[in-house]
């Protein structure tokens, strides 16, 4: 199943934050007969016109999104829809299932599911589920799955005020004193990763299995430093955060059942800086035939917001 070449691929939740950079690479492979499932087909239509369609879906009926991927006869579906929608994802997935032949790239694109002690912590709470579900249905040999994970969104992190640095004039929290290096995408690196998982996935040997990618390691510190270089009128203030001390309250507010961004946000500084696991043990750049960004190239995305958002 879902070993011949990828023609017809299905994007559910393009008009997110993932949707432009994939949907730009899909374009550019100039091979893809790309449909949209959305719930909102006129925002989708007007974003991304013809020759790719757009599909009204419905996240929370598997028959609904069974009988569009049937009618479609996809090959793959991407799946692009927020992390807190555990449900939307998992019925997507039993959708492709029933029809039977798709290859899924799952909602992942984010950090490493596979150290122990991240599970524990509970900052991949609402990612677990979905991932178990994925492995599952790929065991029954329901469908094939890519997973990419990305890291940090380098570039979508660096418009808001939190991670890695703050540019927006507040202060940057520095995790555990800001040495510590994680492994960042930019949106444009997603884009280039899913196209290449669904133009190559026999090729490269990308069928069933997670892939990490990314386009540079950087700490807090190595980019503050680059900041201040660039912009030297201008203070970069920080305050200290020991990951530690964040992490006690956090899982007690879990526990209550508490799931919100800011219990999330705590885990994951917890996760990524005082674990160390926002760094990739291994990255599969090279079997993309992807390269990381020269210091040059990270200063120069830096340099860009300065601009805008000074
Ligand atoms: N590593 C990182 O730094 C990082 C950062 C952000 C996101 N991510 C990951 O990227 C993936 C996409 O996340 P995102 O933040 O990009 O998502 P998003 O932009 O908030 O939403 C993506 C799509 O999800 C659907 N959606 C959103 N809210 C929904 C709701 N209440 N009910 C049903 N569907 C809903 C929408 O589909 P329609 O288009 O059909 O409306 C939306 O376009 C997730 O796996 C997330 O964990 C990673």
């Amino acid at each position: 199943m879902a070993s011949s070449a990828i023609t017809k691929v299905a994007i559910a939740g393009p008009n997110g934050t993932l949707g432009p950079p994939i949907i730009h690479h899909l374009l550019k492979a100039a091979c893809f007969d790309i449909t949209l499932l959305t719930r909102d087909p006129a925002k989708a239509a007007e974003t991304y016109p013809a020759p790719t369609k757009t599909l009204a879906a419905d996240y929370s009926s598997v028959p609904n999104l069974t009988t569009l991927l049937r009618a479609g006869a996809f090959d793959a579906l991407v799946i692009l829809i927020n992390r807190d929608q555990v449900t939307a994802q998992t019925n997507l997935l039993d959708a492709a299932a029933a029809v039977g032949g798709l290859h899924v790239i799952p909602s992942s694109f984010g950090t490493s599911y596979e150290h122990p002690k991240g599970r524990q912590l509970g900052a991949l709470i609402n990612k677990l589920p979905v991932e178990q579900h994925f492995l599952r249905l790929a065991e029954e040999g329901r469908i094939t799955y890519t997973a990419i994970n990305t890291g940090l969104f380098f570039d979508w992190a660096l418009e808001k005020a939190g991670l890695p640095i703050n540019l927006l004039g507040g202060p940057t929290m520095l995790f555990d004193e800001g040495k510590v290096r994680l492994s960042v995408s930019t949106l444009d690196r997603i884009g280039e990763a899913v196209a290449i998982a669904l133009l190559r996935k026999e090729e490269l040997g990308l069928v069933n299995r997670f892939l990490y990618v990314q386009s540079a390691v950087v700490s807090q510190a190595q980019l503050l430093a680059y900041a201040r270089q660039l912009a030297p009128e201008r203070e970069f203030k920080t305050v200290g955060v020991d990951t530690a001390s964040i992490e006690g309250p956090a899982l007690e507010k879990l526990e209550r059942g508490e799931t919100g961004p800011e219990v999330q946000r705590a885990l994951m500084a917890r996760f990524s800086f005082g674990l160390g696991l926002g760094l990739f043990e291994r990255s599969d750049n090279e079997i993309l035939g992807l390269k990381d960004m020269t210091e040059e190239e990270i200063k120069g995305l830096l340099g860009g917001y300065f601009g805008e958002v000074a």
